[in-house]
C-alpha cells in the first residue's frame, strides 16, 4: 500500500473513532457469547452502529444466539471468493454480524498478502462502525493478540464460584502483565443472590487493585435468570425482547458506560487494525 493511501485510510479511521470491545474470560461456558450478543444489541439501542465479530473458532455461537444464518464467513473472504462486505451480514436487530468460521490453523495458513488485504478491507468496513464487539474463545489466544492490543474495552466474564474467580484473577493478571491497557470491566454472571454477587465482585476488585495494580472501570452483576436461558433456546437475545429484568438492565448499564467513556487516543487506529492481523 502506498504511503498516501495509508494516510488517507488513517484519517478516515481516526475520524470514524471506531472502538473495539472484547468479551472474554478465563473459562469456557461462563457467558462470553451471551454477553457479546446482548451488549452489541444494547449498544445499538444507543443508536450506535455495531459489528459483532464472532472470533470464537470452530463454532458459530453468535449465529445461534441471534437466530441468523450466515451464508459466508471470513474464511471465504480470505480464500478470495468474496468481498469482505459480502461476509458481513445485517441482522434484524440493527447490528451487523461477521462470523470467523475457521480454525486457528486456518488463520495462520493464510498468506501475508491476503492478511494485508484483510487489514485494509477490515479498516474500511469497521471505520463505518461505532463499535466492534468481539466474542473471543476462553483464555488468551495468541492468534487474537492483535485484538487484545487494539481493544479499547475488555469485559472479563466470570461466575461467582471460587474456581472461576481464581481463574479470572490469574487471567486478568496475565493480561495486565502483558501490557494490555484497555478499560477493564468485570462481569460476574449467573449469580443467584445479587447482594452476595456484589460482595464477591468487591473482594475481587480489591485484590486486583492491591496485587495487580488494576483499577476496574466497571463491575456488573448478572443474575442467573431463566429469561437468559430461554433466550438462548429460542435464539432471541433477551436485550431485544423486553425492557425488563435484572440482566437486561445490567447489560444496558454496561453499554451506557462504554458509550459515555472518553475516547482514549493511543496508537492510531490504522496501526491497531494492522496489528489485528499480524502485519503491523
Ligand atoms: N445469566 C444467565 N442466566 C442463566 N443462564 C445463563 C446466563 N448466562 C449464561 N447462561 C447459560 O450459559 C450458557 C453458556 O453461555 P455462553 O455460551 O455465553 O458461554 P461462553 O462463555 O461463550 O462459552 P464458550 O466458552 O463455550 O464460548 C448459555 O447457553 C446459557 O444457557
Ligand atoms: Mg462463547
Amino acid at each position: 500500500m502506498r504511503e498516501d493511501q495509508a494516510t488517507g485510510l488513517k484519517r478516515t479511521a481516526i475520524k470514524g473513532n471506531t472502538e473495539i470491545v472484547l468479551c472474554s474470560g478465563g473459562k469456557g461456558g461462563v457467558g462470553k457469547s451471551v454477553l457479546s450478543a446482548n451488549l452489541a444489541l444494547a449498544l445499538a439501542q444507543f443508536e450506535k452502529r455495531v459489528l459483532l465479530f464472532d472470533a470464537d473458532v470452530g463454532f458459530a455461537n453468535d449465529e445461534l444466539l441471534l437466530g441468523v444464518s450466515v451464508p459466508r464467513t471470513l474464511k471465504d473472504y480470505l480464500k478470495g471468493k468474496v468481498d469482505l462486505e459480502d461476509v458481513i451480514v445485517p441482522t434484524r436487530y440493527g447490528i451487523w454480524l461477521l462470523s470467523g468460521g475457521m480454525d486457528v490453523e486456518d488463520i495462520l495458513a493464510f498468506s501475508f498478502e491476503s492478511k494485508h488485504r484483510l487489514v485494509s478491507d477490515f479498516l474500511r468496513v469497521v471505520s463505518k462502525m461505532d463499535y466492534v464487539v468481539v466474542d473471543t474463545p476462553a483464555g488468551f489466544s495468541e492468534h487474537l493478540r492483535g485484538f487484545f492490543d487494539a481493544a479499547d474495552h475488555i469485559f472479563v466474564v466470570t461466575t461467582p464460584e471460587a474456581t472461576s474467580l481464581m481463574n479470572t484473577y490469574t487471567y486478568l493478571k496475565y493480561l495486565v502483565l502483558n501490557g494490555f491497557e484497555p478499560e477493564y470491566y468485570l462481569v460476574v454472571n449467573m449469580v443467584r443472590n445479587i447482594e452476595e454477587g456484589k460482595k464477591t465482585a468487591e473482594r475481587l476488585k480489591q485484590v486486583l487493585q492491591r496485587f495487580v495494580g488494576l483499577e476496574l472501570s466497571g463491575v456488573y452483576i448478572l443474575r442467573y435468570d431463566n429469561v437468559v436461558k430461554s433466550s438462548v433456546i429460542t435464539q432471541k437475545p433477551f436485550v431485544s425482547e423486553k425492557v425488563s429484568g435484572q440482566p437486561y438492565f445490567a447489560i444496558m448499564r454496561a453499554a451506557a458506560s462504554i458509550v459515555k467513556a472518553e475516547y482514549k487516543e493511543r496508537i492510531s487506529f490504522f496501526e491497531r487494525v494492522k496489528r489485528l492481523f499480524g502485519v503491523g
